[in-house]
């Protein structure tokens, strides 16, 4: 299996992994042959990239953190708790509310369980991006990706196991207060005038206005969603705090909310590949992030995720085949392509090996 742009698709392709709705019902299947029309539904849909079976790739198979069925349950409890607690606050809540309330986190805190006990069952390097899902309302899917990626980061830090369900509920609650923001405005294509931009960021005292009266929740929790936006330099909001006055876990939340946020489709701009998403928070490293959160966080994701295309410095082209959990930077490559840029019978070298610690990536995409 391999990833492709849906721009060069070919009809006649055969998908690779399932694309659903935002229920979570299959819309195309895995091993679906590709029309020109379903491709240019996909195009319709901006999705930018699809695993594809193919010769080259055959035999590739993509790694997945959480199974799909978990992530698509966790996406309809966040959906609906998220809604639940949302909607008490609008209706000032009473005795049946907080009842209410109440049973919305408890499925919360099943679900992170569940994702905890996935996350450590199978320790790999995290890829969400082999999960294609069609939503209009991104929230949902985005509190469920940046509670993944906090829970592995948190793990990774060696917290106990209450700090980091703590941290997992703050990450599924940290964009409550988005409820709260026309859609027109979160999904604007071009350049936000002030007056929209204040809008969009008044969801983390919105959301930690409601959170901090949950009774259920510890204090932390409303921390969270108060804290995920502000940057160590101080230049961040709320209330621009800086290093040490922002708390660890909205230091974890935020690496983690950025990075899934640029490796997303949205309607005004394509995903970007992991290695280029880490590229741009190291960027922001001990300014908007903290350090040693973005190095943990870079020690724990697939950068080159399995089935992307790579160029090396020696001019081969290959298939990133297998991670390697020691060296993630460094995976095991399919190479298909020569230095003069000619096919050839692939054969598989590990970046990590002494053979070829000298050859380095210098490109990787979706089909070079
Ligand atoms: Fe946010």
């Amino acid at each position: 299996m391999r990833l492709i742009k849906v721009d060069t698709c070919q009809p006649g392709i055969k998908l690779g992994k399932s694309i659903y709705d935002e229920n979570g019902k299959v819309l195309l299947a895995e091993g679906t042959e590709l029309t020109k029309n379903l491709i240019d539904g996909l195009k319709k849909h901006h999705i930018l990239t699809i695993y594809i079976q193919d010769e080259a790739s055959e035999g590739i198979e993509i790694v997945e953190s959480i199974p799909e069925g978990l992530r698509l349950e966790a996406v309809n409890v966040i959906t609906e708790g998220l809604n639940t607690i949302a909607s008490l606050h609008s209706s000032n809540s009473n005795i049946q509310g907080m009842f209410k309330s109440g049973r919305a986190i408890r499925s919360f805190q099943k679900i992170i369980r569940d994702i905890l006990g996935s996350l450590t069952e199978n320790p790999t390097a995290l890829n969400l991006l082999a999960s294609t899902k069609i939503h209009e309302n991104h929230v949902y899917t985005h509190s469920v990706n940046v509670t993944i990626y906090a829970s592995q980061l948190a793990i990774e830090n060696g917290l106990p196991l209450k700090n980091i369900e703590e941290i997992a509920l703050g990450a599924m609650l940290h964009d409550l207060g988005k409820l709260y923001i026309s859609p027109e405005i979160l999904n604007k294509p071009g350049k936000l005038t002030k007056e929209e931009f204040d809008e969009i960021k008044s969801h983390c005292q919105l959301g930690y206005d409601i959170l901090r009266k949950v009774h259920e929740l510890p204090l932390t929790v409303a921390h969270c969603a108060l804290q995920h936006h502000e940057k160590i330099d101080g230049t961040g909001y709320p209330r621009g705090l800086k290093s040490d006055e922002i708390h660890k876990y909205a230091k974890i939340l935020s690496v983690a909310d950025v990075f899934d946020a640029v490796t997303s489709h949205r309607v005004y701009r394509p995903a970007m590949l992991p290695h280029k998403a880490l590229e741009l928070l190291y960027a922001g490293n001990g300014t908007h992030f903290d350090r040693k959160q973005l190095q943990l966080f870079k020690d724990c994701i697939a950068i080159y995720p399995q089935g992307l295309t790579v160029k090396l410095s020696d001019g081969r082209v290959g298939i990133v085949s297998k991670y390697n959990f020691h060296s993630v930077g460094r995976p095991e490559i399919r190479i298909i392509r020569d230095e003069e840029n000619q096919d050839v019978e692939p054969y598989e070298i590990d970046l990590a090996a002494k053979d070829h610690l000298t050859v380095d990536i210098v490109e990787a995409d979706a089909l070079l």
